[in-house]
């Protein structure tokens, strides 16, 4: 109910602008490494010490081309950012097609398949990999037909699956073949029960059946969760289908949980974290507060002494 209530905020200009009038302050700065490429590219030095990363350059739901490919140029500049500073083998990318104008009336589909193909030819250019992220359910074949596409001349581009919708086991069975690289999370978007699971069980019931079908596949299974239980079942099956901890990543969002991904990492798991950045923070900082009532405390708080 409350997490509904807050991602329908989300959509709400005047909410927006209001949140979004008071400084980047210590409660944003939480989730988002900062707003310039300069803050993002030092706070990924600082996490590779002893973790991998993934960088998103913030922006969603462009409705405008020419913002569309402001946000590819801002992932090329990244890219050569990410290969300059010989950070590229440890930090890739992650990006939303809607923010390369998925949504776009005329051809949105077209152009941001277009716009991901050449963030992905900036990211061969360096020597690391893209991975798309997976937005609402609406989006979800668009996507997935996208990713298959780049993956015929990039065939590392990774695919997102949420074990929240009904249909993503059998997506986990089509993309665990030889090379794919799939990032399994549990969805951030309210979804109906149409296509959803809508309690938190079912949904991680549903997580388990989709790891075992990852950690039994020829793909690479990356695991991103907070949830300490799902992270020793992924830890359980990856060992029972004779993976080491090369085989598979555990990935968790920036600002979550950061003392566990430091102690995984220490264990010897392959640990990456989530990075985003810029100026478009909005949308995923109120998914982050959707996700935990104690997060809504803070932002309250922060509001009122603003
Ligand atoms: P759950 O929400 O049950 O949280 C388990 C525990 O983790 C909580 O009890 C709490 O301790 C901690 N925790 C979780 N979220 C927190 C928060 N915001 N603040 C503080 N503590 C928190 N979604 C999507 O729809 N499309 C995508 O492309 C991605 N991409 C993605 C990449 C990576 C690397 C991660 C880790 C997550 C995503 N997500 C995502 C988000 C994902 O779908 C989900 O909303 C969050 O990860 C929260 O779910 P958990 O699995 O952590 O479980």
């Amino acid at each position: 109910m409350l997490r509904s209530t807050l991602l329908a905020a989300a959509r709400s200009t005047a909410f927006r602008a209001a949140v979004e009038s008071g400084p980047f302050d210590a409660l944003v700065g939480r989730f988002v490494a900062g707003t310039t490429l300069d803050e993002a590219v030092a706070v990924a030095r600082r996490i590779t010490a002893d973790r991998l990363v993934t960088v998103d350059h913030l922006g969603e739901d462009t409705t405008d081309r020419a913002q569309a490919d402001a946000n590819v140029a801002a992932y090329r500049a990244l890219l050569h950012r990410l290969g300059d500073e010989g950070l590229a083998d440890r930090v890739e990318v992650s990006v939303k097609l809607s923010a390369f104008g998925q949504r776009l009336p005329r051809d949105g589909e077209k152009i941001a398949l277009e716009s991901a193909r050449q963030v992905c030819e900036a990211a061969a250019g360096v020597g690391t990999t893209v991975t798309v992220d997976m937005e609402d359910h609406t989006t979800t074949d668009a996507t997935l037909a996208a990713v298959g596409d780049l993956r015929v001349d990039f065939p590392w581009a990774g695919a997102v699956l949420q074990s929240q919708l009904r249909r993503t086991e059998g997506d986990c069975r089509d993309l665990a073949g030889p090379g794919s690289r799939v990032r399994l999370c549990k969805g951030a978007y309210d979804e109906p029960e149409s296509v959803a699971f809508r309690r938190a069980g079912e949904v991680d019931r549903s997580y388990v059946r989709c790891l075992g079908v990852l950690m039994a596949g020829q793909g690479l299974p990356m695991v991103a969760t907070h949830d300490p239980r799902l992270v020793a079942i992924a830890q359980h099956l990856a060992q029972r289908a004779g993976r080491s901890t090369r085989d598979y990543e555990l990935q968790m969002l920036y600002g979550v949980r950061p003392r566990a991904q430091s102690e995984l990492a220490a264990e010897g798991q392959r640990v990456r974290v989530y990075l985003p950045y810029g100026t478009e923070w909005f949308g995923y900082f109120m998914r982050r507060l959707a996700e935990r009532p104690a997060n809504l405390a803070f932002f309250a708080r922060s509001l009122v002494t603003r």
